[in-house]
């Protein structure tokens, strides 16, 4: 058993609902979990075996990031410096990811991998969600979800990320292979299955067979809707009771409602839409509607290069009208929700002990103080996985 308090917390953003955010606050671990929120100085009681003086800072939640694509091999930045000088983004560009990817070796495709989720926990995101979808053959496709699953227990299978070039003309033979042979070779390293139902990649018949598919395989499902302009992903979504429909960029007014009398939670992208240059979603109205909302990175090579929470959380409030309050919710307690986890996302008792120390004193200058690495400390299972210059913990005599 081992013990870790944090003291002299300034400000304390818990996300449970009778501890809420608190001042001058303390609070302690044990293993994994979350066993005590209490005033600051009443951790100095406590006969931990690790201290952090957090000097007045803020700590909040360790970020979920509910959306992610970090198993591939290569990058894009040609394609993203075109997109920056006006070439369109199109889903096309999978497949030179996928080129790149099935030619690297699994100890290449696992390194690159964890390389990603290690810079993911330097910007404090302490529970990853990771799909395949580079891979697109039986062989390849199975060894990203085993990759993935090194880095996380939540694993999504995307073998209906694109239609790959063997398959151009015959994409309902594609989708025949991805419900069949690859999702029975993957089903045992996934908890979820996604589809990406866009123009250029897969239609709403295509999308309900491969996620129907899922379902009688027992994984949970998601959906890639709405992305690139108008769409039936999301509706289907809500019919199929997703988990999560994600991007949601381009939404109708019967997409909201739709949203709105469900389930399912909107999963928003914005630093995809940055970098893609498309519209940002009006997040505004969707919860002025009542959808929930998460917030989450996309970290992929075409459409969203980065593991910045923080970039994604100052994007969803310069530009999506989301209060820095609902921003900072979304990209901790929405992505939970997003993977319908109860154990990540807030510092409840009982909670995973996830937890980030900003080196400000409120989550605001996430967005005040945009493009400044502000996580001071990363805290993940009740262990300190990555610190600052300066930041550390202290056992009782060091
Ligand atoms: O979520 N939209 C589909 N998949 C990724 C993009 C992948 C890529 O361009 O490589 C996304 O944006």
């Amino acid at each position: 058993m081992s013990t870790l308090a944090i003291d002299n917390i300034g400000l304390l953003v818990t996300h449970d609902p009778e501890l809420g955010t608190r001042r001058d606050a303390a609070l302690v671990f044990e293993d994994e979990r979350v066993i005590a929120v209490t005033r600051a100085g009443a951790g100095a009681g406590v006969d931990a075996d690790e201290r952090i003086d957090a000097g007045g800072r803020c700590v909040i939640p360790g970020f979920v990031d509910s959306h992610t694509h970090l198993v591939f091999a290569g990058e894009r930045g040609d394609e993203f410096a075109a997109r920056m000088a006006g070439a369109p983004y199109a889903a096309s560009g999978i497949r030179t990811t996928v080129e790149a990817t099935r030619a690297a070796s699994s100890e290449q495709l696992r390194a690159l991998a964890q390389a990603r989720r290690d810079e993911a926990l330097r910007a404090g995101i302490t529970h990853v969600e990771v799909k395949s979808g580079y891979g697109l053959d039986v062989e390849h496709e199975q060894r990203s979800c085993s990759v993935a699953g090194q880095l996380t227990d939540d694993v999504t299978f995307l073998g209906a990320h694109v239609v790959p070039a063997q398959y151009a003309d015959r994409a309902d033979d594609y989708v025949a292979l991805v419900c069949g042979d690859m999702l029975a070779a993957c089903a045992p390293h996934a908890r979820w299955i996604d589809v990406f139902c866009e123009r250029g990649a897969f239609d709403a018949d295509q999308s309900r067979a491969v996620l129907q598919a899922g379902r009688a395989a027992d994984l949970g499902l998601r959906i890639h809707a709405n992305q690139l302009g108008p769409g039936p992903g999301v509706q289907l979504g809500v019919d199929l009771g997703v988990a999560s429909a994600d991007h949601c960029t381009y939404l109708s007014d019967a997409d909201v409602d739709a949203l709105a009398g469900s389930d399912t939670v909107a999963t928003f992208l914005p630093a995809t839409d940055f970098s893609t240059r498309e519209p940002y979603p009006d997040a505004r109205r969707a919860i002025d509607a009542g959808v929930r909302v998460a917030i989450a990175t996309n970290c992929n090579p075409g459409s969203s290069y980065t593991t910045s929470m923080a970039f994604c959380i100052a994007l969803a409030v310069r530009d999506m009208r989301m209060t820095v309050d609902e921003a900072l919710a979304a990209a901790t307690l929405g992505g939970a929700r997003a993977l319908r986890r109860d154990d990540v996302g807030h510092l409840g008792v009982g909670a995973r002990a996830d937890a980030v120390l900003l080196d400000a004193p409120s989550p605001a200058h996430l967005v005040y103080r945009p493009g400044v690495p502000l996580v001071a400390m990363t805290i993940a299972r009740g262990r300190p996985v990555w610190a600052a210059a300066g930041f550390a913990a202290h056992t009782p005599d060091g």
